[in-house]
């Protein structure tokens, strides 16, 4: 194989890679380079070709190639656990949790097994009987969903201390569980259920109520039986009033998710991992991998254009390596095993979206940008979904594939999703995910050392435009926006927008473009500035819901002192 000498590792990657994700002997030496890494994975992950009688060396060569060159990565247990003891490969996992306490109870210990070999579980707290009903075997009175969501938070952050990164958990309840007043609050105090993202699941029903200004049922799982009904109205305010305050709990859309879900014969997708942007079924996991937008473009920056062939190319070996993924994956339960082999579910996204559109010289908040944003999701699925079928005549489609909502044979149930990149877009040293960016010029502490970084293309178009100097650098450094910097000529603050310059309606108009060619979801966190009313926040769930959103995560500038996950070191 040919090795690469120099990967454009940033100084952060290499801080991040050292204390995470390269090999350390028993005295915690590194005994690995980055470089190193990249021929592990790529390896490893090329294995799989074997058992397909297809040739190993070429497949590893590819997949070193992309990784090495920061065109694609895959999802950091990926890159931290391929060749090692644990090879348990992926990000995403969903727990089911049955109304008993041994189901709770084996869930809380299946998590725990998942968070140490860095995945994240969401579970649906739906089927659990309400607070205060009965509990025939002890005569006594039920704890309820948000009770025992404190015992599952209590158990991660158990665990958190031996792992490669914090255990994060997506706690769903649906919007008709007779407990859903408390679950909306159970994160007003932020000090509360900090391993948990929390979504309220709303169904069609209850959205045809909040437009009608009726009311709708609430049912008790134990019995199936109406137990009161609920003003929806007074339900949705209560919801968009608690994300308006701290950003949780967010939303999703159930029905609409599982319209999308591509074997209904399996059952009903209930939850979403941490981070939203991978509906499951009950024990179910995903592999996610992401291409880097900001590498494949051609031209001069300001003026580039989009390199559909080097897309292609990148997406086909991109599709390859996650479903070889699957093979070389080590589950930590059977029944996960079963499900994930029966449906080969892949999650192909993207990372560097923002920075890309700086190079196209398109402002993140106009039209030009999310059309732009469309026709490449639409380009990414279609060729993800012709290599799936090219994989499928070789190497068989998916088990389940006769169960499916397919005609056409896919190796693969789903091969799309757009998860979030917080690490491995600092890796790639790229925007994470379709995030815009949120400042021009950053302050890096290194070592003994403050560096300030400033935005490369922005640094590539000021030297052009004669207008790089160190005092516009020092002008940069602290700010969020430059919009009311006179001398920066006019065209370039436009295409240099940043995420407080944006609107929460372009943020949800983008997710949307996305989210129209992506078969799983998409992970998008609309920021609201700190004056933001409610109201505002209304018009944000309801402009989701109409441009086909499968859910929405808000945040309100400053509403919270801490966010569960955000790019800081708790990736
Ligand atoms: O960049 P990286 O591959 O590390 O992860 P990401 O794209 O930020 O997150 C993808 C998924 O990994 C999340 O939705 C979670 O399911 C999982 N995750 C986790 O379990 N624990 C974390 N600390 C971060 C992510």
């Amino acid at each position: 194989m040919e090795r690469r000498k120099e990967i454009e590792l940033s100084e952060n990657a290499e801080q991040i890679l050292k204390a995470r994700y390269l090999k350390k002997n028993g005295d915690g030496e590194l005994i690995e380079t980055p470089e190193e890494m990249f021929y592990r994975v790529a390896r490893n992950i090329a294995e799989a070709n074997q058992k397909y009688d297809e040739p190993v060396e070429p497949a590893a060569q590819k997949f070193y190639d992309v990784m090495t060159a920061l065109e694609f990565l895959p999802n950091s247990p990926t890159l931290m656990n391929a060749d090692n003891d644990l090879q348990q490969l992926s990000a995403c996992f969903v727990l089911p949790v049955e109304d008993s306490m041994e189901d709770i109870f084996e869930a809380i210990k299946n998590a725990a097994l998942i968070h140490k070999s860095g995945g994240g579980t969401g579970f649906s707290f739906s089927r659990l009987r309400p607070r205060d009903d009965r509990v025939r075997s002890t005569g006594g009175v039920a704890s309820g969903p948000v009770s025992f969501m404190h015992v599952f938070d209590a158990a991660t952050d158990t665990v958190k201390q031996g792992g490669k990164r914090r255990g994060a958990n997506m706690g769903v309840l649906r919007v008709d569980h007779p407990d859903i007043r408390e679950f909306i609050s159970c994160k007003e105090d932020e000090d509360e259920l900090n391993n948990f993202n929390i979504s309220v699941a709303l169904t069609e029903n209850f959205m045809k109520a909040v437009e009608s200004g009726g009311t709708y049922e609430l049912i008790n799982p134990r019995t199936e039986e109406a137990v009161a009904s609920e003003n929806a109205r007074e339900i949705f305010e209560m919801v968009v009033e608690r994300a308006h305050g701290n950003g949780e709990p967010g939303i999703i859309f159930l029905d609409r998710i599982n319209e999308d879900n591509p074997t209904p014969a399996l059952g009903d997708i209930e939850s979403t991992n941490p981070c939203g942007e991978q509906p499951l079924l009950p024990y179910e996991a995903c592999n996610l991998g992401s291409i880097n937008l900001s590498r494949m473009v051609k031209g001069e920056p300001g003026q580039a254009g989009i390199d559909y062939d080097k897309l292609e190319e990148t997406t086909r070996t991109a599709v390859r390596f996650l479903d070889n993924v699957i093979d070389m994956n080590e589950f930590p339960l059977a029944e996960i095993e079963e499900m994930v082999r029966g449906n080969r579910k892949i999650g192909l996204g993207v990372m560097g979206y923002s920075d890309m559109l700086l190079k196209l010289g398109l402002p993140y908040d106009s039209k030009p940008a999310v059309n732009t944003a469309r026709e490449i999701m639409e380009f990414i699925r279609e060729t993800a979904r012709s290599e799936s079928h090219r994989l499928a005549e070789k190497r068989g489609p998916f088990p389940n594939y006769q169960d499916s909502i397919y005609d056409k044979p896919y190796r693969n149930a789903t091969t799309t999703t757009i998860a979030p990149t917080g690490s491995i877009s600092i890796l790639a040293d790229t925007s994470s995910g379709i995030e815009p960016i949120f400042a021009l010029c950053y302050e890096r502490n290194v070592l003994d050392d403050t560096l300030i970084e400033v935005h490369p293309v922005f640094k590539e178009m000021a030297e052009k435009r004669g207008i790089l100097s160190d005092e516009l650098i020092d002008s940069l450094t602290g700010r969020n926006s430059i919009q009311d910097m006179e001398k920066i000529p006019r065209d370039i603050r436009d295409i240099f927008v940043t995420a407080h310059d944006i609107s929460p309606e372009w943020h949800v108009r983008t997710q949307a473009a996305f989210q129209e060619n992506v078969d799983n979801a998409v992970s998008k966190t609309v920021n609201f500035r700190n004056d933001a009313t409610i109201d505002d926040v209304r018009e944000v769930y309801r402009l989701a819901y109409e441009l086909g959103c499968k859910g929405v995560t808000i945040y309100r500038d400053g509403s919270r002192s801490e966010q569960v996950l955000t790019t800081d070191d708790s990736q």
